[in-house]
């Protein structure tokens, strides 16, 4: 319908644009490549595409298809690997070798594998948008419920059960006169939130199996974190932890590397990932959106809608999603490329003036909600965020902790003394602690927020003692104080650091972490009621419990309880046996 007048970078300005809209996508030149429509002057439109733009030529062909950005939903999205405009990456793949040809157009779901539907409601059902009228055993993880479309209400008139492709119709609807015809496939545009019933906040924590995560600085189901940290500081395998771990029943992963090893990393590691609760392949529940930087930088900035927007599709079946973006800057720049060819009034650092709109906008579409057809759903939003030298004064960083309810300091520093995660105990905060308290008291006794507080001071005060010890050096330090550091470093060193590379260590469960605390806060309490007794921190520093403390983390899960108990029995004795060899000194000194 109109053609090429100019083309910059990844921008195409078009003309002859009469009747097309904002956002819609359009085809662009004669390698008809997928673009969408980002600002309209009269009859000329400036075009985003997301694909390589390099060989168009001005007067090539634009035709618009009156349909804005959007992802498909159907059975087979589990498992899948797409691109930011949700082009199946092995599929495009297989056709063209392994770099994505320029206008494949490639099916987002096959649409020739048949599902086994299940019908969940009857002939003469009232049913509106949002409704479940019956499901998909998808994966052995999970079931896919299929839901109403938008738009469509009124009563089932006829309902069928068996094995059908996602495009074949399964349920009719009759709305007044009309008659709908339902699939298992539907469309959702991207840039808009879908609607739910109500928005409320949540009192369960994301169970991630990191303990300084889960214990310290948890994030709510439904809630947001951010993760900045400088290069090689450590978000990229927290992100991958927190895929592999956390206890959501759907995880979408949306990688915007700019270095291509990171991403393919992620494509070779993750399918071969087993459940550790059923052993199934990790990949029956997660969908990766996988970006390389040698793709475009308009891709980039969908795949960020792409996945939220695959998100709220699985919470309307009233699942728990977590959404890891790995990392926003990756997208902000992309943002701020596009604005910057567009002439744009530049904002802070470049960006455009509407990035913590944009950013603000994106956070907002996590919560826990009650859906349409009054189902419990949660999108959690784990954002990572790679500011420049590691300052987060710079705008992207800002503009995300003033959203995010939780933030995962990464400390360079930590990441270089090789202890990771690099996450640091006295920037990072949780302003999830209050509402997930009772939880925590259901599910791990009254006992452990008030641990979880204990141990916080510890750190705090080592942190305190740490600056004295610098200037007057640690053999003034009253022996207290002494003991202090001894626990502060075993909790940071035998609690707080945790690999993810060993078997064990990678996962602790929130019983675990219970545990741990306990014995840890146990052995404190002992040994600063030795110190009052007299005994010096070096006796205490040198026991075999001591030593037992920091074997924790290898303990089997299976064990913990055992293990446990045996080792607060061990402290006990160890303890008692240094009173008694005291009272046994004392005595011969008096004799
Ligand atoms: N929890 C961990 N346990 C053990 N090693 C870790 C852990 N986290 C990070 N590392 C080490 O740090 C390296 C860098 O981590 P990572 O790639 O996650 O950093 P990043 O912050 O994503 O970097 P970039 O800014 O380049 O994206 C890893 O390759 C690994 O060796
Ligand atoms: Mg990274």
């Amino acid at each position: 319908m109109g053609f090429i007048e100019k083309i910059s970078g990844p921008l195409v300005i078009a003309k002859d644009m009469l009747g097309a809209s904002m956002y819609d996508l359009v085809k662009v030149g004669r390698l008809k490549l997928i673009g969408e429509i980002i600002q309209l002057k009269g009859e000329r439109a400036i075009i985003q595409v997301y694909e390589d733009t390099s060989g168009l030529r001005p007067g090539e062909s634009v035709t618009s298809t009156g349909r804005a950005l959007s992802v498909v939903l159907a059975p087979g999205l589990l498992g899948a690997i797409y691109d930011g405009i949700q082009r199946p990456l092995d599929v495009i793949r297989e056709q063209r070798g392994n770099f994505i040809a320029r206008g494949v157009t490639a099916h987002r779901i096959n649409t020739n594998k048949k599902w086994k539907f299940v019908p969940l409601v009857k002939t003469g059902a009232k049913v509106s948008e949002g409704d479940i009228i019956g499901y998909v055993q998808e994966t052995d993880l999970l079931k896919h419920y299929i839901l109403v479309p938008s738009g469509v209400s009124g009563s089932i008139s006829s309902i069928k059960s068996g094995n059908f492709t996602v495009d074949k119709t399964v349920a009719t609807v009759k709305s007044g006169e009309k008659s709908i015809k339902l699939s298992m496939m539907q469309e959702r545009v991207v840039r808009r939130a879908s609607p739910y019933r109500m928005k409320g906040g949540s009192s369960e924590p994301l169970v991630t199996g990191q303990r300084v995560i889960d214990t310290f600085f948890p994030v709510a189901k439904g809630g947001t974190a951010a993760i900045p940290g400088p290069f090689g500081s450590g978000k990229t395998v927290v992100q991958h932890q927190l895929a592999k771990w956390s206890d959501a029943d759907i995880i979408i992963f949306t990688a915007t590397g700019e270095r291509g090893n990171e991403v393919s990393e992620l494509l070779v590691e993750f399918p071969q990932l087993k459940d550790p609760k059923s052993g199934k392949s990790l990949m029956e529940r997660t969908i990766i959106i996988a970006n390389t930087s040698n793709m475009p930088v308009a891709a980039r900035e969908a795949s960020i809608y792409t996945g939220i927007t695959i998100a709220e599709y699985f919470r309307d079946m009233g699942y728990s999603v977590a959404l890891m973006a790995d990392s926003t800057s990756r997208w902000a720049e992309a943002m701020r490329e596009i604005s910057a060819r567009l002439e744009e009034m530049p904002g802070e650092e470049g960006y455009p003036a509407y990035l913590p709109k944009r950013l603000a906008e994106f956070y907002e579409r996590s919560g826990r909600v009650e859906t349409l057809s009054k189902k419990h759903g949660a999108i959690t939003v784990i954002g990572a965020v790679s500011p420049p030298g590691g300052d987060i004064s710079e705008p992207v960083s800002q503009s995300t902790l003033r959203v995010t309810k939780t933030f995962w300091a990464l400390d360079a520093s930590l990441a270089n003394a090789r202890h990771f995660p690099a996450i640091n105990w006295l920037d990072s905060y949780s302003l999830y602690l209050k509402q997930l308290t009772q939880w925590y008291n259901k599910n791990l006794g009254e006992h452990f927020v008030e641990q979880r507080g204990e141990a916080m001071r510890v750190l705090q005060r080592e942190s305190e003692l740490k600056d004295i010890v610098q200037l007057v050096g640690i053999e003034a330090l009253p022996e207290q104080e002494k003991i202090t550091l001894e626990i502060g470093k075993i909790i940071r060193e035998d609690f707080l650091r945790q690999s993810a590379f060993d078997q064990i260590d990678q996962y602790t469960s929130m019983h675990k972490q219970g545990k741990m605390l306990e014995v840890i806060l146990h052995f404190a309490k002992r040994a600063t009621a030795a110190q009052r007794a007299g005994f010096a921190t070096s006796k205490m520093t040198a026991m075999v419990c001591r030593s037992e403390i920091s074997r924790m983390k290898e303990w089997p899960e299976k064990e913990t309880d055992a293990k446990a108990k045996a080792l607060i029995e061990s402290i006990d004795k160890e303890f008692a046996a240094l009173e008694r060899e005291a009272a046994h000194e004392k005595k011969e000194v008096v004799e």
